[in-house]
């Protein structure tokens, strides 16, 4: 064995899901090895998995965004039972977007609390989870839900770099209560003020945003931010809030570009003056890296 390869064996392993691989192989870097999955489908549909590597004894990293998330789970599930087969010894998930955390309550009689259900699972199937920004609303922390180790990583600083870098005096906007989290960090970040609107949602398309804000705040740049943009709806009716109280057109930033259907065309017919997201899943509006962040926090426990 050549010592690089003696290196690598020394290293840890990183397996990516389909779709992941960019960001597995920055994750591997020099001192780890990135193993090949091999996934495809049966012609009935179910999946074949095979993992082309030793994993006996040795650290594993699967990453895996978990956008479109139902069709992916299973997919995750195989591999991260399939590792353990294969001998892994500490199982840790990179999942730059954690789905599912919305459901955090049982609503209505018989609901399903889906963000606590899938805590369960990955508390089994793993030792430890690193995500970037999950959607905490009612749940304060991860910790709360899952019995393993929970790192996130915030896009706060990579977003507020790039605002610095592009708005004059920026106003941060939260456009509902849930993002008043992110658009306080941001705020903060960047020494500039910000508001929060209100929202009522009344169906998944159906929401209100209402506000009222300062003349005062006229002499700013309004800058949207919330963690999702799932139906855009959101994004929607708080631009339509700021342009009717006479701001110039938002610039729109959300962390993670869920975008169901035709939501990233809605909010650009909106009047926005841009939409840009974090590349914690893969869309033409990535604008914002997170992926160094995302690196820095597996690299300072996986050395
Ligand atoms: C929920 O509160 C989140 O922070 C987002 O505001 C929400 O997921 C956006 O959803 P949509 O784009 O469907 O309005």
């Amino acid at each position: 064995m050549t010592s690089d390869a003696t290196m690598k064996k020394r290293g840890e392993v990183v397996l990516a899901c389909p779709g992941n691989e960019d960001l597995a192989r920055l994750l591997v870097g020099d001192a780890h090895e990135l193993v090949e999955v091999e996934v495809r489908s049966f012609p009935d549909g179910e999946s074949y998995i095979r993992i082309h590597g030793d994993l006996e004894g040795r650290d594993v990293t699967i990453v895996c965004t978990l956008h479109r998330p139902d069709r992916v789970f299973l997919q995750l599930a195989l591999i991260a039972h399939t590792a353990r087969d294969l001998g892994a010894a500490r199982l840790c998930l990179v999942a730059p977007y954690l789905s599912y955390m919305r459901q955090d309550e049982r609503f209505r009689q018989g609901e399903a609390v889906t963000s606590s259900y899938l805590a369960r699972m990955f508390s089994v199937w793993f030792d430890e989870l690193i995500t970037v920004d999950p959607h905490l609303h009612r749940w304060k922390s991860l910790d709360e839900i899952y019995d393993i180790p929970t790192h996130h990583v915030s896009a706060a600083p990579s977003i507020a770099a790039w605002v610095a870098a592009n708005v004059k005096q920026p106003l941060i906007i939260g456009p509902d209560a849930e993002s008043e989290q992110w658009a306080r960090s941001l705020a903060t970040a960047l020494d500039a003020p910000y508001v929060v609107l209100e929202k009522v949602r009344r169906g998944d398309r159906d929401v209100q945003v209402s506000g009222k804000l300062d003349v005062d705040l006229m002499q700013y740049s309004a800058v949207l931010v919330d963690d999702i943009v799932s139906t855009g709806r959101t994004m929607v009716e708080a631009i339509k809030v700021l342009l009717e109280e006479g701001f110039s057109a938002p610039i729109c930033v959300a962390i993670h570009a869920v975008f169901s259907d035709d939501a990233a065309l809605h909010v650009s017919r909106a009047g926005g003056a841009m939409l840009l997201t974090c590349n914690t899943i893969a869309h033409q509006s990535n604008g914002i890296d997170v992926w160094s962040e995302i690196l820095q926090c597996w690299s300072s426990r996986h050395r």
